[in-house]
């Protein structure tokens, strides 16, 4: 398998464009399901996950064609077999995003069952509630969920925990509905307002975007739009967090700060100065000394889980004591073991750990056993002293576009050694 390897101990400097969403690009592209047109979605991000549930869509039927750069045009009017296949469902969660739109426009869909992940079991059962309110009838095997919906049915539906995809899913699932449908308790991350966006774009009546209750009025159609994918803000605050953790200078273009705001908060928290402008957010760490800050993981506006463990690699080397509760998912401290690896101080109980920042990390052979934790392992070889060598890279790309050589532009000396 490929692996990272990267000389520790350089400043980073410099600016790096943002790419396209992978959270907000997922939903949209299980969404053109809906349409009767092909749709044109610009500034997807090159990445496994967005490869993966074009796969997905081409499995079932829907037609791929690639335009410019970051542009696709992809029709999913005539899909033939509404089923998602183990080896995508398994390789990608996300894909359970085709439920509620192939309810919404087939009446049926055959799901793979997810199972577990690494960072916890991550059961869908509030998708499934959802839709099973709206009328689906749902059965299940050993191997795959059965849904069936003549027509669904509008209703009123409050999730027992905010889930992103389970409030994407049942949005998508409403579009068509008779009569209103009013969803509480719902996911607020911006990537569910771009979804909402681009079906209000097209025609979908949906209202409270970026709201706990969202209101579906059902529409007959969607009519044909283009979209442009909002701009990823966990590689932006990741490739911050590596101008900050090597004491550096970092511009992150094409991302407003707004979408950023919990993460620029911690940051002015270490001592890192942030600056933002039009289509712009900074770092410069040049004369900081990091001191360690505690935070909470929280559904959005709190702290994303998705930036937990870059700024665990940051606390790491920063003067004091911090604590870092992971409040969203059960199992998302996979990183920990590989960080102590390098050297840092990290005592985990439950949910929460305690880092004692130390002075330096040193550089080791780790494995990547998430997304998010592998960034962490970057971010950390990034400041480590000599080499670190990180295996298992294929999670990295499952959300990060060309990190190497994103990196390498700002400075860093990183090649990715081929599988042997
Ligand atoms: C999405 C993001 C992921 C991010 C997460 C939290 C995508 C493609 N992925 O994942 O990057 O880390 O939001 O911000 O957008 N839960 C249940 N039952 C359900 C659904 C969720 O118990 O039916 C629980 C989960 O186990 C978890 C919590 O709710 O503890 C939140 O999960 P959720 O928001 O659904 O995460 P995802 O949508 O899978």
């Amino acid at each position: 398998m490929e692996r990272l390897i990267i000389k520790g101990g350089i400043q980073l400097h410099g600016e790096v464009n943002c790419s396209g969403a992978k959270n907000a690009g997922l939903p949209i592209l299980a969404s053109t399901i809906l349409f009767d047109d092909p749709i044109s979605i610009f500034n997807l991000p090159h990445l496994k996950d967005i490869s993966t549930m074009l796969e997905l869509l081409n499995s079932m039927g829907s037609e791929i064609r690639f335009e410019e750069e970051d542009g696709i045009e992809i029709d999913s009017s005539s899909i033939k077999k509404p089923e998602a296949r183990y080896e995508l469902v398994k390789t990608m969660r996300a894909s359970v995003l085709v439920m509620g739109p192939l309810l919404a426009k087939y009446g049926k869909a055959k799901i793979s069952q997810p199972g577990g992940c690494n960072i916890g079991s991550r059961p869908i059962d509030f998708h499934l509630a959802g839709l099973q309110k709206m009328g689906a009838k749902i059965t299940t095997d050993s191997k795959f969920i059965y849904l069936e919906a003549e027509r669904l049915n509008a209703t009123n539906f409050e999730f027992p925990k905010i889930s992103v995809t389970g409030t994407e899913n049942l949005i998508m699932a409403s579009v068509f509905c008779k009569g209103t449908t009013v969803l509480r308790n719902c996911a607020r991350e911006p990537e569910v307002v771009d979804l909402i966006n681009f079906l209000n774009s097209a025609g979908a009546k949906i209202k409270g975007a970026g709201e706990s209750v969202i209101e579906i009025e059902g529409v007959d159609k969607l009519k044909k739009v283009g979209w442009s994918i909002l701009p990823d803000r966990i590689e932006a605050g990741t490739y911050l967090v590596a101008g900050a953790i090597t004491n550096g200078h970092v511009r992150v273009k094409g991302i407003e700060s707004n979408l950023l705001e919990p993460v620029i908060q911690k940051f002015r928290e270490m001592g890192v100065v942030v600056n933002s402008g039009k289509n712009y957010v900074e770092v410069d760490a040049t004369t900081t000394e990091l001191v360690s800050c505690s935070l909470d993981t929280e559904p959005f506006p709190g702290f994303p889980t998705d930036m937990q463990a870059q700024f665990m690699a940051l606390n790491s080397i920063a003067k004091g004591v911090s604590m870092i509760a992971e409040n969203v998912f059960e199992n998302r401290f996979q990183h920990v073991v590989e960080l102590q690896k390098m050297g840092a101080d990290i005592q985990l109980d439950g949910h929460k750990a305690k880092i004692v920042g130390v002075s330096n990390l040193v550089g080791s052979s780790v494995i990547a056993s998430d997304l998010r934790a592998s960034a962490s392992l970057v971010l950390a070889g990034l400041v480590g002293k000599n080499r670190t060598e990180i295996e298992d890279i294929y999670h990295i790309d499952r959300g990060y576009q060309c990190i190497e050589e994103k990196l390498n532009k700002l400075g860093a000396e990183i090649i990715r050694q081929p599988a042997i």
